[in-house]
């Protein structure tokens, strides 16, 4: 078998290769500047606040607090952050964050985001 072979098995087995993605991805949040954490901060209390409440316990969309969050899996968080769901009013943000960052605020959320 070629190398080249065996990476298209492996593009063919993504159950395989899941584990490794979500654990690759688990690590990958950002060290982000203590600027744009304060920007990003500020996003989500304002931007995020209008729908999701100033306290993000819920409004128009879904409360974001931890306990809301807890059995939800990050990625899939990170996902509605970045591209929105459609047919919802929650929009994309992808143009305001990236993926990185949209993973930044997840994992914040889901500790206690901070004031
Ligand atoms: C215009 C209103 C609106 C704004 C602004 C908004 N959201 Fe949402 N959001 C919603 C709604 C409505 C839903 C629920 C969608 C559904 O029915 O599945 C939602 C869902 C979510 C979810 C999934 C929650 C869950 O329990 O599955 C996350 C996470 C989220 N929003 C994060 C954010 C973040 C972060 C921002 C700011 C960057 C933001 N939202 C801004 C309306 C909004």
């Amino acid at each position: 078998m070629t190398k080249q072979s065996g990476r298209t098995w492996l593009k063919r087995a993504p159950l395989l290769a899941a584990p490794f993605f979500f654990a690759a991805s688990a690590a990958a949040v950002p060290e982000l500047s203590a600027g744009r954490r304060a920007e990003l901060v500020h996003l989500v209390r304002q931007d995020c606040g209008s729908c999701h409440g100033m306290t993000l316990q819920g409004g128009l969309g879904p409360a974001l607090t931890p306990e809301a969050l807890r059995d939800k899996p990050a990625e899939s968080l990170v996902a509605t952050v970045v591209g929105g769901r459609p047919g919802t009013p929650m929009p994309p943000w992808r143009q305001f964050v990236s993926e990185a960052e949209a993973g930044w605020i997840v994992q914040e959320l889901q500790a206690g985001f901070p004031p």
